[in-house]
């Protein structure tokens, strides 16, 4: 189960009662583990992750998000799939590698495989290894921005006028022509996960106030992925955009879920903003 001093798991209180019967199931099966069997996918959503998301995948309203119908969306874009890895019930489940790569693939395929992507790769161990333990700390806000950017990417490939950006993330009352200093439209994604005030804390992402000229992963109080740590970049308006196109082939490992700004404009206002933050 999940075993988490998250804060937003600690909150969930009213499961109490589902959240005990599942302990007691994962009890029972970590007794019959020792025995040597191995539960497939299905049975082990039913012992470790039902008590919360219930049993046809529907949750619990304004909870537990719907997984039926839902969930697969999140594999058309690669930080999507990372994030299904490592929400706090996968990443943090005690099940093994194989079984919680085991447990995803049931979910994914049987309550949304209608959202299945054509060429879907099924999860794997190794892939479950690396991001054991290594939990979202504010899944909601993540959540929020992948589903922006899902609906960005879903309406400029229908190439249908830009629809409202990052509306059910947390993000600036910035709307239309930016004002003279103000961030571009196009931050609000940006600002579901970074501060850009001097004294801002950092958020899901490192504060971006002075990011021009900064060496990368070097902002204070934030703690930086080993890839970002080690990226040896200083950021100036070359080195941020090819970040901002594609940041998982500029830095390879990085914890940024966001899928990149494929828009060189849209890039080169937010670039200009960021180069204001001084
Ligand atoms: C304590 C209740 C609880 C348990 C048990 C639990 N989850 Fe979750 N799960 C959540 C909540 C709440 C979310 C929403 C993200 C968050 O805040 O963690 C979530 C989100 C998810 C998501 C992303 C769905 C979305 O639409 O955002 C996946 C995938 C997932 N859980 C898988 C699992 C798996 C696999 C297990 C069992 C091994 C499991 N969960 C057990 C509460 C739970
Ligand atoms: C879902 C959250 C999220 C979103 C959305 C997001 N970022 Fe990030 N960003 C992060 C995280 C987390 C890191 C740290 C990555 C690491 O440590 O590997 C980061 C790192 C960065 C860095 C490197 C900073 C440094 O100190 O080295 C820059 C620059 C950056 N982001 C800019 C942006 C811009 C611009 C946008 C919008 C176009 C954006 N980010 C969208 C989470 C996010």
């Amino acid at each position: 189960m999940v075993k988490s001093s998250n804060s937003s798991h600690a909150r969930r209180r009213p499961l109490a009662t589902s959240l005990l019967i599942g302990s007691v199931l994962s009890v029972l099966s970590s007794g019959s583990h020792a025995a040597g069997e191995h539960y497939d996918g299905a049975m082990n959503y039913r012992l470790h992750c039902e008590g919360c998301h219930q049993q046809d995948g529907s949750g619990q309203p304004g909870y537990i998000p719907e997984l039926r119908g839902n969930v697969s969306r999140f594999l058309a874009i690669p930080e999507g799939r990372v994030y299904l890895a490592r929400v706090p019930g996968t990443a943090q489940s005690l099940l093994s590698d194989t079984e919680r790569a085991e447990v995803l693939n049931y979910i994914v395929r049987s309550f949304d495989g209608d959202h299945l992507p054509a060429d879907f790769t099924p999860y794997h161990a190794e892939e479950l290894a690396r991001w054991r333990y290594d939990a979202l700390s504010q899944p909601s806000v993540v959540r929020a921005s992948l589903v922006a950017q899902l609906e960005s990417s879903r309406s400029s490939s229908a190439a249908a006028p830009a629809k409202v950006r990052g509306t059910s993330a947390t993000s600036p009352t910035t709307s239309g022509p930016a004002a003279a200093s103000g961030p571009p439209a196009s931050f609000a994604i940006c600002a579901a996960c970074h501060t850009v005030t001097s004294d801002g804390a950092p958020g899901i992402g490192p504060n971006l106030h002075g990011v021009v000229g900064r060496h990368a992963g070097t902002a204070a109080g934030f703690s930086y992925s080993p890839a970002m740590k080690d990226a040896k970049i200083t950021w100036s308006r070359e080195t941020l955009n090819e970040y901002l196109t594609s940041p998982g082939a500029k830095v390879p490992g990085n914890y940024m879920m966001f899928v990149g700004e494929p828009d060189p404009e849209q890039r080169k206002s937010i670039i200009d903003y960021l180069e204001s933050l001084r």
